[in-house]
């Protein structure tokens, strides 16, 4: 499963880029607006800084703007992914854009209807949100499974990525199910390394390596 790391803050991404746990960033106008940037001047440098998909959002919802607006996004660089919503207008902004090249990440999609509709526009990949599905005492994870049914049953070679993923269980869950990509802020990226019995079983090790006075440098 490749990990994007869902953000635009330019450090964050950076340090995880470093450690190899980078295949790609997705962005959103919330979060573009959090990192309090310019939407062109960031994704610029962030298109830099990974060689991975870039998913960078419209702004628009009529196709003619959405379609405008991916033009110049992905004009920008080529690790450009156009970010359209789930909506009518939002696909056929994705086929526009996808018979000229272009990669679509369509974004979103809370069933799996919306993600055949996806598949069929020509989408690179489909953005299902787990998070906000759970928020709404709903499964999350049962529409990646859905999905990926759907998609391995008629042999789509959409992208299945994960979204609005709020932890570490979400991650491995994705990765049963056998989600292409699974994008994740990067503090729950780390905390997938956290362990209580890590912890314990380290702090054992030290006091023993102290009390019998272990040294290798
Ligand atoms: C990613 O493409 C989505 O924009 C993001 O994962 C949404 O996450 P949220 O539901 O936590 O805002």
């Amino acid at each position: 499963m490749k990990f994007f790391v869902d953000t635009a803050e330019i450090d964050a991404i950076a340090e995880l880029n470093d450690l190899g746990m980078v295949d790609g960033v997705t962005t959103n106008p919330s979060l573009i607006a959090k990192s309090g940037r310019d939407i062109l001047e960031v994704t610029k440098e962030i298109c830099a800084l990974v060689d991975g998909p870039v998913s960078a959002e419209v702004v628009a919802t009529d196709a003619e703007t959405m379609l405008e607006e991916g033009k110049k996004l992905a004009g920008m660089a080529e690790n450009i992914a156009v970010k359209v919503p789930l909506t009518w207008a939002g696909l056929k902004t994705c086929k526009a854009l996808s018979d000229q090249g272009t990669m679509v990440n369509v974004t979103l999609c809370f069933s799996a209807n919306q993600a055949l509709l996806a598949a069929k526009a020509g989408a690179t990949f489909i953005s299902p949100f787990i998070g906000r599905l759970d928020d709404l005492n709903l499964d999350g994870l049962d529409l990646i499974a859905d999905i990926r049914t759907i998609y391995d049953n008629y042999g789509f070679d959409t992208n299945i990525l994960a979204a609005s993923i709020r932890s570490a269980n979400h991650m491995s869950e994705c990765a049963k199910i056998g989600a292409d990509v699974a994008t994740a802020p990067p503090a729950v990226i780390k905390n997938m390394a956290n362990h209580l019995l890590t912890d314990k079983g380290l702090a054992a090790f030290v006091a023993d390596a102290e009390k019998a006075q272990i040294k290798i440098l």
